[in-house]
């Protein structure tokens, strides 16, 4: 019995068999089991209620002749006590020593891996994220994609899955002609070495305010684009020059996020595969001519009937729609994808919906599987005053700075706490654990949120020390970790057999706490909403807390002590498995 899953079933199995004897009709009968609100237990079953309703009969009356054949069931007795709620509500309150025996189970990683790892297994995942347009510098936007898009990769993986990381970059189309007409004659080489997105950047808006004012140099660009895009060599061996440019200065953010993909195929690499995607949508009549464009409609549905899925563009360019759908085909062919999950923000609802809306088609008419896709998306990261978080200049606030402000912030607010408590840290070890804690914080910030709304961002709240946020959790795992140095020797030893149930309801409501790890997983990945998992990882460090302050761990009485050690390793265990999975990793002390 692993998690909480399983009981639910047990439970659910035990009750069915119970209606039964009681003279339910099973065919009509629903057990309904779900967590229960904790005032009253820990599970509950919720079927006599409709039943009864439909039976016209009395529903408390109905729960007490099911509770009547459960309370003979010795399978029941050994896990659970029972009561009736409410109208008739079904409660099961696990027993003590059935609760320690399920904390023995979660003996670390590999067990939680286990347990979690039926969820995903044989599943085979491509997650596009990430993704920026390239030769540009990141912006503050850009963390909303790569955070919550690795999170979901660690989990899937934890889960059981295999998940390929890829980075669908903007790699191709018009901006390239601008840049390059700038690049050619602006170029400053030393800036490019340098911080090659800057200087990028910096070519690109050169380029474009330039075309802006003359018309010549609006010409000379398109020129460039045109050389480019029919592939000649000196323009594409500029562009890939570029490219790399560009993936190599991204890489430096994502290796202070800690983030490594499998692939970069960008929309550039499908652009030799577009052909397919034209011919077999137009074969099928899913895609059709209109004023000169190529493009699908959804009869079926309110808005596609009439908004059009432009596949190709009356110039006979492709764009965006049309690499996507070269992307799907080749995620299916060539990754032998089971889902395929694009992270980006909300804006893109309707591209992606097409999308998808087109893609079920085409892959039925082709007689293809489709994976099955997930657009994750999210809102913008909004400032105190509830606009889109600009710097004084106005312009987006880049990543990069975005992040090295947190650390900075993160040093000064560290380096207080071990001045207040008197404690020696060298320099080296402060650095580290203000780059932990300033990425973290931001990164958590992030997750911590559902992600579907727009979030505020506060330095002040995001690098508080209470509430829900990374500083709490790094801190809550370091005091935790503090108990065990501690301990004298030998105190660690055959925690399982020494231990005795748990008693006090701090221990009973950690210990409850520490088993609905597994739950929380499932939710979070059903979802694809991090969110579940920092509510949980905060409430099962509130709820250590609790523990602490009531009960002493180091205690003469060795099964109490043994059973509030393993408390303590598997809070610990878990905040360090749940951190892990959002990108955070923990500290020795802070
Ligand atoms: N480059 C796009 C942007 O910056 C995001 C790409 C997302 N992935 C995709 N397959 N469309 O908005």
């Amino acid at each position: 019995m692993k998690d909480w899953f399983d009981v639910a079933k047990k439970i659910e199995s035990r009750v069915l068999l119970a209606a039964e004897s009681a003279g339910l009709d099973l065919a009509v009968f629903d057990a309904d089991v779900r967590p229960a609100d904790p005032r009253f237990g820990d599970v509950q079953a919720n079927g006599a209620l409709p039943y009864a309703k439909r039976h016209k009969t009395n529903p408390r009356q109905l729960a007490q002749s099911i509770l009547a054949k459960l309370e003979e069931d010795d399978e029941v007795k050994g896990v659970a006590t029972l009561s009736i709620a409410g109208p008739g509500f079904i409660n099961f309150t696990l027993k003590p020593t059935f609760i320690l025996e399920w904390v023995k189970t979660f003996s670390g990683e590999t067990a939680l891996r286990e347990s979690a790892g039926q969820l995903k297994a044989n599943r085979k995942v491509v997650v596009d994220f990430g993704s920026p347009n390239t030769a540009k510098q990141m912006h503050v936007g850009h963390i909303r994609s790569i955070v919550i898009g690795e999170t979901i990769c660690r989990l899937l993986e934890f889960c059981g899955a295999k998940v390929v990381r890829d980075n669908h970059i903007g790699d191709w189309g018009t901006p390239y002609g601008k840049l390059f007409y700038a690049y050619k004659r602006e170029l400053d080489q030393e800036a490019l070495e340098n911080d090659p997105l800057e200087e990028l950047e910096r070519l690109y808006k050169l380029g474009s305010s330039l075309a802006n004012e003359d018309e010549s140099v609006l010409e000379e660009s398109r020129q460039e684009l045109v050389a480019l895009q029919n592939g000649d060599s000196q323009s594409m061996a500029l562009w890939e020059r570029v490219n790399d440019l560009s993936i190599q200065g991204l890489k430096t953010i994502y290796e202070v996020l800690d983030v490594t993909y499998d692939c970069y195929l960008g929309e550039s690499f499908y652009r030799d595969k577009v052909e397919q995607v034209y011919n077999e949508l137009c074969e099928s009549g899913i895609a059709e001519e209109s004023k000169g464009a190529l493009v699908v409609f959804h009869p079926e549905h309110k808005r596609y009937s009439k908004q059009p899925f432009i596949i190709r563009k009356s110039d006979g360019a492709s764009n965006y729609a049309t690499t996507d759908l070269a992307t799907m085909l080749y995620r299916k062919e060539h990754f032998e994808a089971t889902d395929v999950i694009i992270v980006t923000d909300a804006r893109q609802k309707d591209h992606f919906e097409q999308l998808d809306l087109t893609c079920q088609k085409w892959f039925q008419a082709s007689k293809r599987d489709l994976p099955d896709f997930s657009h994750v998306m999210f809102g913008s990261i909004n400032g105190e005053d509830g606009k889109p978080i600009k710097s004084r200049s106005g312009d987006p606030i880049r990543l990069r700075e975005l992040l090295n402000e947190s650390i900075e912030r993160a040093y000064v607010i560290v380096k207080e706490k071990f001045e207040e408590r008197n404690a020696a840290i060298d320099e080296e070890e402060l650095m580290h654990i203000a780059s932990v804690v300033g990425v973290s914080a931001i990164k958590y910030a992030d997750l911590s949120q559902n992600r579907t709304s727009d979030y505020q961002f506060s330095w002040n709240k995001l690098l508080a020390f209470d509430g829900n946020t990374a500083p709490y959790l790094l801190y809550a795992a370091t005091r935790v970790q503090s108990i065990f140095r501690k301990l004298e020797a030998g105190d660690q030893n055959d925690l399982e057999s020494k231990a005795s149930p748990y008693e006090t309801a701090e221990e009973l409501a950690l210990a409850k706490k520490v088993i609905g790890f597994v739950g929380t997983l499932h939710t979070t990945v059903d979802t694809l909403k991090p969110h579940f998992l920092c509510t949980y990882l905060y409430e099962l460090a509130g709820t250590f807390s609790a523990f602490y302050a009531a009960n002493t761990v180091i205690v003469d009485d060795e099964g109490q002590k043994a059973r509030r050690i393993l408390l303590c390793k598997r809070t610990l265990e878990i905040l360090k498995t749940g951190l892990s999975l959002l990108g955070i990793p923990t500290l020795e002390r802070m």
